[in-house]
């Protein structure tokens, strides 16, 4: 039986995806073979859909990410 993914959020950072499926993101790359990766979640990596470390100097935060989603739903 295939474990399934387990999908991590880290504070202010990435995805880390444990057990990953073989293809990953909108072009699928192929990450088989490896146990564990770390998505992008800022959108600010020049490396998608990983994270490359850029979230640290784009001092983003997932707070302030969901806050300005949230407001531009309110908005439409
Ligand atoms: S979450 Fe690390 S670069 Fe986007």
């Amino acid at each position: 039986m295939t474990e399934l993914p387990k999908i991590t959020p880290a504070p202010n950072g990435p995805l880390i995806v444990e057990n990953p499926p073989n293809r990953i993101g909108a072009v699928e790359t192929d990450v088989a073979g490896k146990p564990k990766v770390a998505l992008c979640y800022c959108g600010a990596s020049a490396n998608t859909p990983f994270c490359d470390g850029t979230h640290y100097t784009a001092a983003w935060s997932r707070a302030v990410a969901w806050k300005v989603c949230f407001q531009k739903i309110a908005d439409l």
